[in-house]
């Protein structure tokens, strides 16, 4: 059967990224690989939208964390880690599995986190480092990063953020936000297979990373950088994700990257309008629903797992489950990175049949036509 991935990542590759993928491996220690590898640096800062590092790590995105933590941090200094689920709480246990000394500033699943809070448990107990995300894929929520970011700043605190599923599909901007450190993910918006984590190292990060006593091997930012400015790695590099980059960076540069945030909030506005017109519930604080994935309560009486294997197996759509304790009672649709109109219709109209099928009370259509009035409202509006 065809088959639509609609989970929020590893998200479908595009032709040209899975063509690229192929091709036969190069030497590494060659003039070819080294143009290629100074222009895809090129290219990722564009994206990171900064003027200073950004290291590419052959890892998945956890690697990229890691590597924030253990670069600018000694075992015992002070982090504030703050959750909103379980990308967030996964963040604080690797700063505490390398001996920092954290406390949690937790926010309920499905909201977003307040600056106002995030500054009152600053001024109580000072920290070296803030640990944000920008986009928790567990709940589907998009926090304000620039307003946390500032904040952290303005306590003196490294900013420390993972925006694995964030970046392509909502604005980031490095610089002139003033992040200290920013993760990313391959497998994400950035439309190739899992296995390369992005970072960016700005100059307060460097200096941090001068006293930072955490071990480090792999990971370690000084290691890399070194060999980036002979256009070398310290170790293999992982090719055919390179060559897959190169693809994606050339399609994200086709698009726009404006453009690619304005059709991520145009696709998830349509998947909330059609979840809304089936009167499924929405899990995420609608002021900062997310443009990369749609979390949706368990409808009353529906079973989750059912529904997804009908998807599935009857039509060929592949949406996510809950995380954590939310494991069977939400279930999650990714539309970030290579997602067009047409999946999202497709997708709705699967998810209408499906519930249709168990019993749900829903008018057929009624999704699909609430999700396209949705669209066009976006387009006439641009
Ligand atoms: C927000 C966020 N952080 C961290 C991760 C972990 O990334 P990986 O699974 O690539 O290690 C993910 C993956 O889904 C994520 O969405």
């Amino acid at each position: 059967m065809k088959s639509l991935l609609m989970i929020p990542g590893p998200t479908p590759c595009p032709d040209r990224v899975l063509r690229a993928l192929s091709q036969p491996m190069i030497n590494h220690r060659g003039p070819e690989y080294m143009a290629l590898q100074r222009e895809l640096i090129a290219g990722l800062k564009r994206v990171f939208r900064t003027e200073h590092d950004v290291l590419i790590f052959p890892a998945s995105g956890t690697g990229g964390l890691e590597a924030a933590v253990a670069n600018t941090l000694s075992p015992g200094d002070p982090v504030l880690a703050v959750t909103v689920g379980a990308f967030g709480e996964r963040f604080a246990e690797i700063a505490e599995a390398f001996g920092a000394d954290v406390r949690r500033l937790a926010f309920d699943w499905g909201q977003a986190a307040d600056p106002g809070r995030v500054g009152e448990a600053l001024a109580e107990r000072p920290a070296r480092s803030l640990l944000l995300t920008h986009n928790e894929t567990s709940t589907g929520i998009l926090n304000d990063l620039p307003a946390l970011a500032r904040v952290g700043r303005e306590h003196g605190a490294l900013v420390l953020v993972d925006s694995i599923s964030g970046m392509i599909a909502a604005d980031l901007q490095a610089d002139a936000w003033d992040l200290d450190v920013v993760v990313a993910g391959s497998q994400k918006a950035w439309m190739i297979p899992p296995g390369l984590t992005f970072v960016s190292i700005r100059p307060r990060a460097w200096e941090a990373h001068q006293q930072a006593r955490m071990a480090r091997f792999y990971f370690d930012f000084t290691r890399m950088k070194r060999s980036m400015e002979r256009d070398q790695t310290p170790y293999t590099p992982a090719l055919p994700q390179l060559f897959g980059l190169r693809e994606s960076l050339a399609m994200l540069q086709e698009e726009g990257l404006e453009a690619s945030f304005r059709r991520h909030a145009r696709l998830a506005g349509a998947v909330r309008r059609g979840a809304a017109a089936l009167g499924l519930p929405l899990f995420a604080d609608p002021a900062h629903a997310s443009p990369a994935l749609t979390a949706v309560g368990a409808p009353a009486g529906i079973d989750l797992r059912e529904l997804r294997r009908r998807l599935r197996e009857q039509h060929g759509v592949v949406i996510a489950g809950g995380q954590g304790a939310y494991q069977d009672r939400l279930f999650r649709i990714g539309h970030l990175g290579y997602v067009a109109e047409s999946d999202i219709v497709a997708t709705l109209a699967a998810l209408e049949r499906s519930l249709i099928g168990m019993g749900w009370g829903a008018e057929p259509g009624a999704a699909v036509a609430a999700a396209e009035r949705a669209l066009a409202e976006a387009e006439a509006d641009a």
